[in-house]
């Protein structure tokens, strides 16, 4: 069965990266038919908003998307198009594995771990006020319900029963935060008990950055509430090279957004020197949430291959490749 899947190919190096994944998948033979849409500074230019009415319905139409990184104006004042598709599709978890990659040095062997973050409460929450008229007083109210709590956990657990995975970490800070983070910690504990085959443990959110520098490699699926996710999750990417190469899911009930989590590099755009990784992940991971599993596992080792392959990896990770010869290796291992 072909699915549709609305492509915001984004700004900057966007354009380029897009089109390396969609050449990959097609010659992959993934079952997709991609449908274009425009957001961010494209759509800006060429409709004077950054995320149009006609790119929201389709998303909402189609359930599903990848999107590249899109460029947020400097003063221009729009809101994060990122942000607004998290809230408008409730995209209640933010899903982010970090797995060592070969050939890719880090000072951290064995990382393979996956971060799901609250996407939607939290301090993001979006509840901020001036308590003062002179503005020299701030305040911002973090949101933490049950049901929501419950949703991102129970992904948490379901994925580690689906991908035979052993061990849930929830991180909290209850000890201070005892009503919101407290809140999360007991529905965690809670649903722990339904997971008897699943080790659960929690730990304070400061000893678990500490933990997570020390002994990556010690860590299965991790759940945490939004702030402390948003976090974790950058410092996850650093410990296997980097936000260039983590891919990233946005899952909500009914719809999902794949997308890399590094930004439009105005820099190098038009260069041919985009790393596409990031965005291959995510895509990676879009087909296995569409259960494409064999496709993916494919694309996967090809693209791990050419990683290790110092001829073919990008300049940012220290080859020689470019966008476009990266792109042609990862096809050319497809079948091997
Ligand atoms: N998810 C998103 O859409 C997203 C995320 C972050 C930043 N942004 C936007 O992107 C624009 C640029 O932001 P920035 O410069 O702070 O961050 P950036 O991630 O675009 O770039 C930071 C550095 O990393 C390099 N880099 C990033 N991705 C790369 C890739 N795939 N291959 C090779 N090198 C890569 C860039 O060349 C640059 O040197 C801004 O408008 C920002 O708002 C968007």
């Amino acid at each position: 069965m072909i699915t549709k899947v609305v492509l915001i190919e984004g700004d900057g190096i966007g354009l380029e990266i897009s089109k390396a994944v969609v050449r990959i998948l097609d010659a992959a033979d993934a079952k997709i038919e991609w449908i274009p849409a425009l957001a961010g500074m494209a759509a800006f230019e060429a409709f004077g908003e950054p995320l149009p009415t006609a790119t929201v319905d389709l998303i909402d139409q189609h359930k599903l998307a990848l999107k590249g990184p899109l460029t947020t104006p400097v003063g221009k004042g729009f809101r994060s198009v990122n942000v607004a598709l998290r809230q408008r599709f409730q995209l209640y978890a933010n899903i982010r594995p970090a797995k060592k990659i070969p050939g890719v040095d880090t000072p951290f062997p064995n990382v393979d771990l996956v971060m799901f973050r609250e996407n939607t409460q939290g301090l993001y929450s979006g509840i901020e006020r001036w308590v003062d008229e002179e503005k020299r007083h701030a305040e911002s109210i973090a949101v933490v319900t049950r049901l929501a709590s419950e949703a991102i956990i129970e992904a948490a657990f379901q994925y580690a029963v689906d991908r035979h995975r052993k061990r849930v970490t929830l991180a909290h800070k209850a000890n201070i935060l005892k009503l919101t983070t407290g809140l999360f910690l007991e529905v965690g504990i809670e649903i722990s008990k339904r997971y008897p085959q699943i080790e659960f443990e929690d730990l304070i959110i400061d000893n678990m950055a500490m933990q997570m520098v020390i002994n990556p490699a010690r860590f299965d699926v991790v759940v945490t509430t939004n702030l402390f996710g948003d976090i974790l999750s950058d410092l996850a990417s650093g410990l296997v090279g980097g936000l260039g190469l983590t891919g990233s899911a946005n899952i909500g009930k009914e719809h999902a957004i794949f997308e890399a989590v590094h930004g439009s590099a105005p820099d190098i755009a038009g260069q041919n020197k985009a790393n596409p990784t990031a965005l291959l992940f995510s895509a990676i991971m879009m087909l296995d949430h569409l259960g494409q599993n064999e496709c993916s596992q494919r694309i996967e080792r090809a693209l791990m291959a050419t990683l290790a392959d110092k001829n073919d990896r990008t300049g940012d990770i220290g080859g020689k490749g470019t966008t476009s010869s990266f792109t042609d290796a990862v096809i050319n291992r497809l079948q091997k």
